[in-house]
């Protein structure tokens, strides 16, 4: 595999909140002037020949899904439900990216057998740019040759910037290499991506975005001596950079899909930026996103401890595993070399076998509107449990989970909220964590997300539905084995795996109709679900807003052998659900109402 850092997951790149265009002081100008010349500002790689072979390797193992017809490479496609942007339902297409990513691999292996090929790759992906500077798709590509800009549903900006990143290789690297006209149009269609970044100008909360786009602008900028864009970018970065320090993280926060994508283009900017602020913005920026994944490295299990912001699988993937298994050996890519900074290898190696509690903050709070945003990790030898303190039960959030490791494998908990079989986003989370003690309290928005937090709102507070559930996931290795008692509703569901006790209660149940409600455990392959059913039958018009409750507290306990439990107390007072357990306390709205709403009326804590 070239690839030795991680295969990125591409189509699922939405912002979690808002794409607000913040930056106050752009000028987008997109109009590309005349020719520019470039200027070898940026040092140019020297892989090493064994690199340099590998490279080669996996391209000629991309031999069979060359078409030389369509200058592409063909891909197997399945169809995804839950896919953005793109409609596409065929069985195969010609991505771009990866066309891209081919490209560079080409002339990175720095085989002149492969040149030629190379260049009709670029040729083609150049020619697919929206280089109309009056469109509203300008400077973007589509995914796939099949399906053009205008069929997507909708286009994706971010496409400028990961496109652009892979061009900027190719110029970087290989300018001498490419034929004059190559090269003219190589500039003009890294300048329209980064006009187009510039034009769309997302604001520093979709962080994987903000730093790609950031780093796109500048290396343009420097190569191509363009003043207002270099001046764009430094804006940008500098904003960002205060954005997230100000916040004391990113707030697309410990993320295993996108911490990592940002290292990487934190690690592309410090190789690419020129003047010495970006550099030192890049480096403060990197040791930020390191210092998150350190501080969440679980050694034991190997896996990336929670909550997770945005992650597409609870169990890391082989890419994730290689990358961080190699960073923490000081094993880097040539291509993208990404240490561990050095202040942070005591850390690593001295105590993160010690159980520890690591709290980060997130976002800052907003007077009267919402508190501090909060990840609490628990991280003990054999296992490790984390929660964050408000967020929602989108696909891709993982509010409350924990690994643990038994004879060597990994398994995990999950916390989700289903509705017919969908993680449902409009279900609000919230929770107090002390080392393995969560106490957390689930309830219905009238105005969140359906299966997508932003794409997919619920309109006038009605849902469809035959069937809500709260589920309890555990999978991996123990899965199979785990034996579940179901008990009386308030005692705790108890489980054992190794030396670890998992003990889980639903001391209260605010929900409409609550006679119909029981558990239901179902075992797959590779997982065993307990889920508490909340509704289960004939398909209905549910509205939210006219619902006298929707609350379901959750208690869980983790421990090692099993932990002596304690009730929980639970009251009605006014509008709140107030259950304190031993020393965690949390009041959640029983009420649905709006997401604002319930974050403002939150309580951590007794009063
Ligand atoms: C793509 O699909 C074809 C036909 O189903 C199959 O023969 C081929 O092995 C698949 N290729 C890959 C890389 O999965
Ligand atoms: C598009 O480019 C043309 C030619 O450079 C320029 O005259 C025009 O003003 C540009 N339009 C916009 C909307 O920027
Ligand atoms: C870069 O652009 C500026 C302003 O357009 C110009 O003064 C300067 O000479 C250029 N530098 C190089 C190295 O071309
Ligand atoms: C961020 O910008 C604000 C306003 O300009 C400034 O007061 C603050 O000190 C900056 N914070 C950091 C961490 O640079
Ligand atoms: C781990 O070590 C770091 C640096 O040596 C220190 O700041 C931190 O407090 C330690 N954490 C624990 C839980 O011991
Ligand atoms: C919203 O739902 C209510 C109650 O079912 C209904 O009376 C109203 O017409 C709906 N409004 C819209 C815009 O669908
Ligand atoms: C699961 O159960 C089987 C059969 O009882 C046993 O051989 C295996 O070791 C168990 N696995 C774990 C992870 O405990
Ligand atoms: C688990 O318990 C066994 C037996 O009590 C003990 O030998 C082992 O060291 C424990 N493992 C951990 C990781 O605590
Ligand atoms: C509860 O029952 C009432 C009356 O049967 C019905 O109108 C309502 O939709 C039900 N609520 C839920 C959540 O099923
Ligand atoms: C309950 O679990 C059984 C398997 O244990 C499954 O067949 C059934 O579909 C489940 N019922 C519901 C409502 O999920």
């Amino acid at each position: 595999m070239y690839l030795t850092t991680v295969k990125i997951f591409v189509i699922l790149m939405v912002s979690i909140t808002n794409i607000c265009s913040i930056w106050t002081d752009a000028v987008p100008n997109p109009a590309v002037r005349s020719v520019p010349r470039f200027r070898p500002v940026v040092p140019r790689q020297q892989l090493p020949t064994l690199k340099k072979v590998e490279i080669l390797n996996w391209a000629k193992a991309q031999e069979s899904e060359y078409d030389s017809t369509e200058a592409m490479l063909i891909k197997n496609f399945t169809y995804s439900p839950l896919q953005y942007h793109s409609t596409w339902q065929g069985n195969t297409v010609h991505p771009l990216r990866d066309a891209a990513i081919y490209a560079v691999a080409l002339l990175d292996s720095e085989d002149n057998g492969m040149e030629k090929r190379a260049f009709d790759v670029l040729r083609k992906i150049l020619l697919l740019q929206d280089t109309k500077n009056d469109s509203k798709t300008y400077g973007i590509w589509q995914y796939y040759l099949e399906e053009p800009l205008e069929k997507m549903s909708p286009p994706d900006w971010n496409w400028a910037d990961f496109i652009g990143t892979q061009l900027l290789q190719v110029v970087i690297n290989h300018h001498e290499r490419l034929p004059t006209d190559l090269a003219t149009n190589m500039a003009t269609a890294l300048i329209h991506a980064a006009r187009s970044i510039q034009r769309r100008n997302v604001g520093p909360s979709y962080t994987n975005i903000a730093v790609m786009g950031a780093h796109v602008t500048l290396a343009v900028s420097e190569i191509y001596n363009i003043t207002d864009l270099h001046q764009y970018a430094l804006r940008r970065l500098r904003m960002f950079a205060n954005y997230t320090k100000e916040n004391g993280g990113f707030e697309e926060y410990n993320s295993p899909s996108y911490t990592v994508v940002v290292v990487e283009e934190l690690g592309r900017l410090r190789m690419h930026a020129v003047v010495p602020e970006a550099q030192q913005l890049a480096a403060e920026l990197y040791y930020i996103a390191w210092k998150e994944i350190i501080d969440h490295y679980h050694p034991s299990t190997g896996q990336w401890a929670g909550p997770h912001s945005r992650s597409y699988r609870t169990i890391l993937g082989d890419g994730h595993v290689r990358f961080l298994k190699r960073s923490m050996k000081n094993e880097l890519d040539p291509r993208l070399p990404l240490p561990v900074p050095d202040a942070l290898k005591p850390i690593f190696l001295s105590n993160t076998t010690i159980p520890h509690t690591v709290i980060n903050k997130y976002a800052k709070g907003v007077p009267n509107t919402r508190q501090d945003l909060i990840g609490t990790t628990y991280l003990d030898v054999s296992w490790t449990v984390g929660s964050i303190n408000w967020g929602e039960m989108w696909n891709q959030r993982r509010p409350l989970v924990a690994y643990w490791t038994t004879k060597g494998k990994t398994s995990y908990f999950q916390l989700r909220f289903l509705h017919d079989g969908n993680d449902f986003s409009d279900a609000q989370f919230f929770s107090v964590q002390k080392q393995g003690q969560i106490l957390a309290g689930l309830v219905l928005a009238t105005d969140g997300g359906d299966k997508h937090i932003s794409l997919d709102k619920i309109k006038n507070a009605t849902i469809s539905a035959a069937d809500l559930r709260l589920r309890f996931e555990i999978g991996g290795s123990d899965a199979t084995n785990a034996s579940v008692t179901i008990p009386i509703i308030a005692n705790p569901i108890k489980l054992k795996f190794g030396n670890m006790s998992l003990q889980l209660a639903m001391p209260s149940i605010h929900f409409d109709n609550h006679s119909t409600q029981y558990f239901n455990v179902t075992r797959g392959k590779d997982h065993v679900y307990i889920d508490y059913i909340l509704f289960n039958g004939a398909r209905k018009n549910i509205q939210l807003d006219t619902l006298k409750a929707a609350a379901v507290i959750v208690a869980a306990q983790f421990s090692n052998g099993e932990s002596p439990w304690s009730q929980t107390m639970t009251t009605l007072q006014g509008d709140l659900t107030q259950t304190k357990w031993q020393d965690l306390c949390l009041a959640i709205q029983t009420k649905p109402s709006t997401v604002a709403q319930l974050r403002k009326t939150v309580k951590y804590g007794c009063q």
